[in-house]
């Protein structure tokens, strides 16, 4: 057969196996999902599981559905809302980035990842994230997640921190220019499901074959941690 690329084998992969979660779009859809949307979950995400933002996201989205109804929120209830995700700073950010998109944009989010970095309390990652997710902007998404992968995939030498430059160099080189979105969030459920911090089930994975880490047969040495 013919050699396939990471990103066609992780997409194929995808297709059979993406997590069905309130945010996305299915694999492969035409629609893109709301960026109100994307934007929210990937703030709730970011301290916290999957698991525990599915019941958070449901309440935020049923009681303010778009932007401008966040934006127009009361402080107080939003706050009360947010009570149990813990890391408030994010609450706080969440209504001043509202504002911005509604004052500033004219309630409309910035489509590329420069425009979405401007935003309050939206960092690289999230920019990143949401330009790929929401807008299908080929942008290099890296989280812990997809760290451990792509440390694993060429088994990087050198230990975190210092080995960031390299696996966003390395991440930069997989990302295909189509289906930034799907791919992304393939690489986020390949680690949260399958490349694993601890039993990566190597027999279930779409990656096996071009896996440096699995090659050598310790893919659990990597990321390789930092020396106390
Ligand atoms: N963690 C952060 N963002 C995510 C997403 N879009 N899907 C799954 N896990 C995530």
């Amino acid at each position: 057969p013919v050699k396939q690329s990471v990103a066609g084998l992780l997409l194929d992969w995808y297709d059979g196996h993406a997590r069905s979660l309130p945010w996305r779009t299915p694999p492969g859809a035409a629609a893109r999902p709301d960026p109100y949307r994307v934007w929210l979950s990937e703030i709730m995400l970011q301290q916290t599981t999957v698991a525990a933002v599915g019941p958070y996201f449901a309440k935020f989205t049923g009681r303010w559905p778009t932007v401008k109804a966040l934006a127009a929120a009361d402080e107080a209830e939003l706050m009360a809302a947010w009570a149990g995700l813990g890391y408030y700073a994010r609450a706080r950010n969440l209504i001043a980035c509202a504002r911005s998109v509604v004052r500033d944009h004219g309630g409309i989010f910035p489509a590329t990842e420069a425009g979405l970095r401007a935003l309050p309390g939206v960092g690289a990652y999230t920019a990143a994230a949401v330009a790929a997710i929401a807008f299908g902007e080929r942008a290099v998404v890296v989280d812990a997640n997809v760290e451990r992968v792509v440390s694993r995939l060429f088994a990087i030498p050198d230990p975190l921190p210092g080995s960031r430059p390299r696996i966003r160099a390395h991440a930069d080189t997989i990302t295909p220019d189509v289906r930034a979105g799907d791919f992304a969030q393939a690489m986020m459920d390949l680690g949260a499901t399958v490349c694993t911090a601890r039993n990566p089930r190597c027999l279930l994975c779409p990656l096996a074959d071009p896996c440096a880490a699995r090659a050598e047969g310790a893919p659990d040495r990597y990321p390789v941690k930092p020396a106390k």
